[in-house]
């Protein structure tokens, strides 16, 4: 039997086919993520960049570490990522028999080289690790269970303290978010180094190995930098003449400080965890009057309204934070709801990253 609508009237042949390519469009979503974690295991975006000027296949070819058998594959490897944008394909000369043509880096692989300073390539490799994906698997059992989430469905601890006894999970998070870090630092310096004018001190709650707190206690010498994280994950790390790595629970306390910057932890609890937060936090700073503030990075879900492929990286986001920990993506309503409830008079959001955005919050 065909398909109906509503009102008992037969989809047209278009219809279905349409919404069947939508589907499998949406089965397959997965194969742009491996595909690319693919090429960065592979090393192309540096084989390329490395090469000094664009590769044509059978130089790619010779130069990864593959065996003759599958050099026919890394042509449909290319195509796909062409496709998505990582890399471009262009004549570069002309021959006897037609076009000689070669790969050139984009943009976006750039970002993604060993040797770039801003690399996201730790990032990727995290995200897109099997202790990371494995959890996606387990969403479904997960909302019929009472776990806390699909990570503890799948591995019976939370991200934390799995991270706390497993060094390589604990290893590869902090890179990644080291690697983050360094983007942000780079971007928030900058763009806008007024947030940290006038502060004397600083404390980087949930800080991971310090990159951003390193980032401001170089550009600020004058402040005292506090790079405040869980004890496993500060253990070891050497601190300045600015700069110090503090360990602790900041459920329990937080260093004190005229600011408190916080850069993607509130989007890991829910809401009555960030209400916690935000009162120890409040207890850290002095009062508004006394330049006391907290520097919040986070998205505001759908600030850039209308912008439907960075809603869709929030939402991807947000699904991600419900996968491996208990938090979430929030609007702006969300936001102010969060700060009026934990005691705070006044926001300002400044939407300088990108998906995120940076929002100063006063007691
Ligand atoms: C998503 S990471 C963000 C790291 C860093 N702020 C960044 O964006 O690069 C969250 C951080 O919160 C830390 N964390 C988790 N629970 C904590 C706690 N109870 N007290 C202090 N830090 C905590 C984790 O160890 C981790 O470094």
């Amino acid at each position: 039997m065909a398909l109906q609508n509503g009102n008992g009237e037969h989809y047209s042949s278009d219809h279905i086919l349409h919404s069947q390519a939508h589907i499998w469009n949406h089965i397959f979503s997965f194969v742009n993520s491996m595909s690319l974690k693919c090429a960065i295991q592979l090393e192309i975006p540096d084989i390329i960049h490395n090469h000094g000027s664009p590769m044509t296949l059978s130089e790619l070819v010779k130069a990864l570490p593959i065996s003759s058998e599958k050099a026919q594959f890394v042509y449909r490897l290319m195509r796909i990522l062409v496709h998505s944008g990582f890399f471009t394909i262009k004549s570069i000369s002309k021959t006897e028999n037609g076009e000689k043509e070669g790969y050139f880096l984009t943009n976006a692989s750039r970002l993604l080289l060993k040797q770039e300073p801003l690399s996201m390539r730790p990032f990727l490799l995290a995200m897109l690790d099997p202790v990371l994906i494995e959890p996606y698997h387990f969403l479904g059992t997960w909302f019929k269970s009472d776990d806390i989430n699909p990570f503890d469905t799948a591995h019976g601890t939370t991200l934390w303290e799995y991270a706390g006894h497993e060094q390589k999970l604990n290893q590869f998070f902090n890179d990644a978010m080291a690697s983050d870090a360094a983007l942000v630092t780079n971007v928030i310096l900058r763009n806008c180094p007024h947030v940290f004018e006038g502060l004397n001190s600083i404390v980087d709650v949930g800080g991971g190995s310090g990159t951003l707190a390193k980032g401001i206690a170089k550009a600020f010498p004058s402040v005292n930098c506090i790079n405040f994280d869980l004890a496993h994950v500060v253990d070891g790390l050497k601190g300045s003449s600015n700069l110090v790595n503090v360990g602790g629970d900041m459920f329990k306390g937080i260093p004190k400080a005229d600011a408190v910057l916080m850069k993607w932890i509130l989007h890991d609890w829910n809401d009555e965890e960030c209400m916690r937060i935000l009162k120890r936090c409040k207890e850290a700073i002095p009062s508004k009057k006394n330049g006391g503030k907290l520097i919040i990075i986070d998205m505001v879900v759908n600030h850039a309204e209308g912008d439907y492929k960075f809603l869709e990286t929030q939402l991807f986001w947000d699904i991600h934070m419900m996968v491996h920990v208990k938090g979430k993506e929030r609007s702006e309503k969300e936001w102010a709801k969060l700060f009026v409830d934990a005691g705070f008079s006044e926001y300002k959001i400044t939407p300088v990253l990108g998906l995120r955005s940076l929002i100063e919050l006063y007691p």
